[in-house]
């Protein structure tokens, strides 16, 4: 195993009827500013419980947060946050709401000049950042325990990353009764992206690390068991309780502990999103089985454990049950709803050159857990998924 540090100090509020415990969570006093997105947790109740609880605190709300977030909406945030005097932030939505969150809490009080440094320098330098905390309602990125976020500037198309140990939410309200009025898409988004977090921390090379490999199975077979029950019976409390749960715990750090870490597949598809609009979830399931195929002897090892122990397979040749396990999961994903082809996408090999000169412009030119994912390894990657 790996040396490594953990720390993850924030609270998880989970369970039916949570909101209400907003009210023991952020201080008495404090003038709280509300963040969502596009209104769909006022069509959905969230919001008329948030405001309940929050009680007689003063609320500021900012609104209109989108999916993929940018900076140019989250620095009128970061703007109404000086000329009012906010305490306290609060997210509440999905991954998008709560990484603008994020960017905003550092953004405000950043001394550095402009903010868009922080995600140049992917948070190294955030010294301090405002207390938030969150109230989920899409189970899929993580975002709601991690210190990660992802902001898009849209006037250069760059969709970048960071993450600084300032930026933990304080807590995060879990309540999956409010997952019930997903629409299909985003349920299908969910599984997909927690099943791709799981893979970029554990489908790399063995270093004796048993927990983590265990435990990155069972959240891999939670979420293909639990995944089409979601879509099939939306209402179904124990279904999406364990769903949530799993996305959660597919990106807090633990199962990151002490293992390699490869990360190849967010970054290409992070190219895709900022260029071309395509759902993060949709991305990934486009990128990870061809980026699996291609690198399959680099990672020979960890494909066989995966094929073994996630999708029961032990006989036929080594070649054989490798490329039946990636088939199996590209299978899943589309079960899930989430197609897994460029041409899916109505994208076609005119589109590879665009991707790979801003994955260079980014300098994502040594990716993955060896560094060895070269701008030519990520052509024959998109190549594969055509
Ligand atoms: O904006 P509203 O109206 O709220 O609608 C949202 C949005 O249109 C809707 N939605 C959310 N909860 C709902 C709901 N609709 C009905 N009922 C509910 N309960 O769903 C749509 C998508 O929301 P969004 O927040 O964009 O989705 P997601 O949670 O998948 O977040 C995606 C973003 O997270 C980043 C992605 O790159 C992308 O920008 N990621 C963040 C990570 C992190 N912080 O660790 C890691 C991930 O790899 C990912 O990169
Ligand atoms: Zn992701």
């Amino acid at each position: 195993m790996l040396n490594f540090d953990f720390y993850n100090p924030t609270q998880i509020l989970f369970g039916k009827g949570r909101i209400a415990d907003l009210n023991k969570a952020i201080p008495a006093e404090a003038h709280v500013l509300m963040l969502y997105g596009g209104g769909s947790i006022k069509q959905n109740g969230v919001y008329d419980e948030v405001i309940a609880a929050l009680g007689t605190r003063k609320v500021t709300e900012f609104t209109g947060i989108e999916p993929n977030p940018s900076y140019e909406t989250l620095m009128k945030a970061v703007d109404l946050i000086k000329q009012n005097k906010i305490d306290f932030l609060l997210a509440v939505g999905g991954g998008s709401v709560i990484d603008g969150t994020k960017f905003i809490a550092a953004a405000a009080l950043f001394e550095g000049g402009d903010p868009w440094a922080i995600m140049e320098k992917r948070g190294s330098n955030v010294t301090k950042a405002m207390p938030f905390g969150s109230v989920l309602t899409l189970p899929a990125t993580g975002s709601e325990m991690n210190n990660g976020g992802v902001v898009t500037r849209k006037s250069i198309k760059a969709k970048m990353a960071f993450s600084s140990r300032h930026c933990f939410p304080q807590f995060s309200v879990l309540d999956p009764t409010k997952t019930f009025t997903l629409p299909v898409r985003q349920i299908g988004n969910g599984a997909v992206d927690a099943f791709v977090h799981v893979m970029e921390q554990y489908l790399t090379y063995p270093v004796n690390s048993p927990v983590q490999d265990r435990f990155a199975e069972g959240l891999l077979l939670t979420l293909i068991e639990e995944g089409p029950k979601a879509l099939a019976n939306p209402e179904d409390y124990d279904v999406r309780a364990n769903l949530m749960w799993c996305a959660t715990m597919a990106l807090n750090g633990m199962i990151s502990t002490g293992v390699p870490q490869d990360w190849a597949t967010h970054m290409i598809g992070h190219e895709l999103t900022a260029l071309h609009n395509i759902d993060h979830a949709q991305t990934l399931a486009i990128v990870l089985p061809s980026m699996l195929r291609v690198r399959k002897e680099g990672k020979r090892a960890k494909l066989l454990q995966f094929a073994e122990r996630v999708w029961g397979l032990h006989d036929g040749d080594e070649d054989s049950r490798i490329e039946t396990a990636i088939s199996r999961m590209q299978d899943y994903f589309e079960q899930m709803g989430v197609k897994t082809r460029l041409s899916d996408y109505q994208l076609g090999s005119d589109d590879i050159a665009p991707i790979l000169s801003a994955l260079e412009t980014h300098r994502m030119v040594g990716l993955g857990e060896k560094r060895d994912v070269t701008l030519d390894v990520s052509r024959q990657v998109l190549e594969l998924s055509l």
